[in-house]
């Protein structure tokens, strides 16, 4: 007698479930993309207790005959593809034929549908995948499916439930992800019975994500790029808004929300110096392929994506995004932030600027400095939906040639560079702008000829352990592409020859020290991949610094040098540099 036999059906599909069904968010996923590839344009999503007890997805979608709806429960099911082959050029969320039954063996499930141009409707009743009972139904044409009590059947999943809240968040994340695959449709989500969110179909990408993301302030700037068939759109925050995780950057391929660390990686590379290691941006990164060249079918869930030339992608989205991040954050623009520290009283004196300035650019580092949080998931108590009345992120300045249109006024607490221009005041940190400048230009020297050195008339000797000695002699040539001489003094010290050109009001032995200290900190890569910090270290302290007196020819100078730089609006740290007040502002901050 044989030992092997058939599984029923519902053990099958309580199997498959076990990967297709992980929690309540991922039937909400399931159905909303059934929901979309069946031409819904509003997707109306309810859930009670996170989605444990219910969850409700209505659609007005083209709707299931009485047959399909019967159909639609078995295993491998799908009106999506018919051979294989149709895989490549696909035009859909699902593919698989999976969902359906592998949510209902593990739930109750009531479907009702009526497909366009039937007179009546259909409603299907089925509790842990067996015995469905069928009945006729009215209702508008379109589907709505009903998941409740997941896991009723299964008490071993039912326990690794996580408490509403959580769940409620992921709820709202795979919402937010479908929302901004797509902005044609309009979603909407209650919450035990409480509408949280509504978004309203827009126009474009670019509308639908501001739409999403407006209720947090944020502001967004567009990119485009395109190198070969890569099409890269994104909506990206300023550097000051990343958060210590990744929870707040979307990336959608061919409009499928992706989880994919490396692409989450080369987007916060573009970003280059100004974004601090192990920080990620805050946005949503669109990008579209030649089918042929990624492979969807790689995760039950279809959440991952393999791609045929993973390093050409990856090198197309750090590079192409890095060029128009560059021009975009020339300057931090107004948002509604910016506006927080008000001036009271009469003429605001410079001393009231200038606290002013220091409220305002500390404000911006704080926010930069915002524990780890999930945007998305936040518990919500209204509806967000598009803000009319939200300030929008305008550049400051319509490409270059900005800053050096400013009026120059004056230097406060030999720290802030107060300017005018046509339409506002605008403040400077004079040390971070010139860092920027500093910096920007070691890395240009750096990476053509080498960073000009500048020899010492009296070698300086500084003290290291054995080990940074080694370092620094393996190293000996990247060194000097930095323009820093140094050479070995017995083992445990060095003496510097030579400093950069640029940097010779920084004093050697800290420079040296820094650089130990910066290459040290990227333990395990490559000398190479410290360069970046390193520089940015050495612009710090070769730079004008807060508290040196400058002429106004000095200023000019350094304004007009910020225009010929990328990223002119922060500091190579990311902090931003300026900060702008609009004479309406200023107007109506002294009651005028
Ligand atoms: N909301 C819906 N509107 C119309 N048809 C639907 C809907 N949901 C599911 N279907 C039909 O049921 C089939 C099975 O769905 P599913 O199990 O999710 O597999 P897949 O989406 O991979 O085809 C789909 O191919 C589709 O024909
Ligand atoms: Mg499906």
């Amino acid at each position: 007698m044989g030992r092997i036999h058939r599984l029923p059906a519902e053990h099958a599909n309580q199997i498959a479930a076990g990967e297709v069904v992980e929690r309540p968010s991922s039937i909400v996923k399931e159905l909303v993309e059934n929901a979309l590839d069946a031409g819904a344009t509003r997707v109306v999503v309810d859930v009670e207790q996170g989605g444990t007890t219910l969850v409700r997805v209505s659609d007005d979608g083209e709707g299931m005959s009485p047959d399909d709806a019967l159909l639609c429960l078995e295993r491998h099911a799908t009106s999506k593809i018919s051979r294989f082959t149709d895989l490549s050029d696909l035009g859909t969320f699902g593919f698989r034929g999976e969902a359906l039954p592998s949510i209902a063996s593990v739930s109750r499930l009531l479907l009702r549908t009526r497909a366009r141009g039937a007179d009546e409707g259909v409603e299907v009743a089925v509790e842990g995948g067996v015995a469905p009972a069928v009945s006729p139904s009215g209702g508008a044409v379109g589907t709505t499916i009903e998941v409740r009590d997941l896991f009723f059947n299964v008490p071993a999943r039912r326990k690794f439930l996580k408490a509403t809240a959580t769940e409620s968040a992921h709820v709202s994340d795979v919402l937010l992800g479908m929302a901004l695959a797509r902005y044609d449709v309009t979603f909407v989500l209650t919450r035990d019975g409480r509408p949280v969110r509504e978004h309203l179909r827009v126009g474009s990408r670019a509308e639908r994500a501001r739409a999403v993301m407006s209720s947090d302030g944020v502001s967004l700037v567009e990119c485009r790029a395109e190198r070969g068939p890569i099409r890269i759109q994104a909506m990206l925050a300023p550097p000051e808004r990343a958060r210590a995780g990744a929870t707040g950057l979307s990336v959608l391929v061919n409009g499928r929300p992706v989880r994919d660390r490396q692409l989450v990686r080369a987007v916060s590379q573009a970003y280059g110096s100004v974004l601090e290691a192990g920080r990620y941006p805050l946005g949503v990164v669109w990008i579209d392929v030649p089918p042929e060249v990624v492979d969807v079918n790689v995760h039950p869930q279809k959440a991952e994506v393999r791609f045929s030339d993973s390093r050409g992608l990856f090198d197309a989205v750090t590079r192409e995004l890095h060029a128009s991040l560059g021009h975009a954050f020339g300057l931090p623009a107004l948002g509604p932030h910016s506006q927080a520290p008000i001036l009271r009283g009469p003429v605001p004196t410079l001393r009231a600027l200038e606290g002013f300035a220091r409220t305002a650019i500390d404000a911006q580092v704080e926010r930069a400095l915002m524990p780890e949080g999930n945007l998305f998931a936040q518990p919500e108590p209204a509806i967000t939906g598009p803000q009319p009345g939200a300030v929008e992120r305008e550049p400051l300045f319509e490409g270059r040639g900005g800053y050096g249109a400013l009026r120059y006024v004056g230097q406060v607490r030999g720290t802030f560079l107060i300017c005018e221009g046509e339409d506002g005041l605008y403040i400077l940190d004079q040390h971070a702008a010139a860092e920027r400048v500093t910096f920007e230009r070691l890395k240009k020297s750096h990476a053509t000829r080498g960073v000009g050195m500048q020899r010492l008339l009296v070698p300086e000797v500084v003290p290291l352990t054995p080990g940074e000695v080694a370092m620094l002699e393996e190293n000996a040539e990247e060194v000097s592409r930095l323009g820093v001489e140094v050479r070995a003094v017995g083992d445990s010290a060095v003496a510097v020859h030579g400093v950069p050109e640029l940097l010779v009001r920084a004093e050697p032995a800290r420079l040296v020290r820094d650089l130990v200290a910066e290459v040290s900190r990227t333990a395990g890569r490559p000398f190479r991949g410290a360069v970046d910090l390193v520089l940015a270290t050495m612009a710090c302290h070769g730079s004008v610094r807060a508290g040196d007196a400058l002429s106004a020819d000095e200023v000019m100078a350094l304004l007009r040098a910020l225009d010929d730089v990328d990223f002119a609006g922060h500091c190579p740290h990311g902090r931003p540099l300026v900060m702008r007040m609009s004479f309406g502002e200023l107007e109506r901050k002294v009651g005028r």
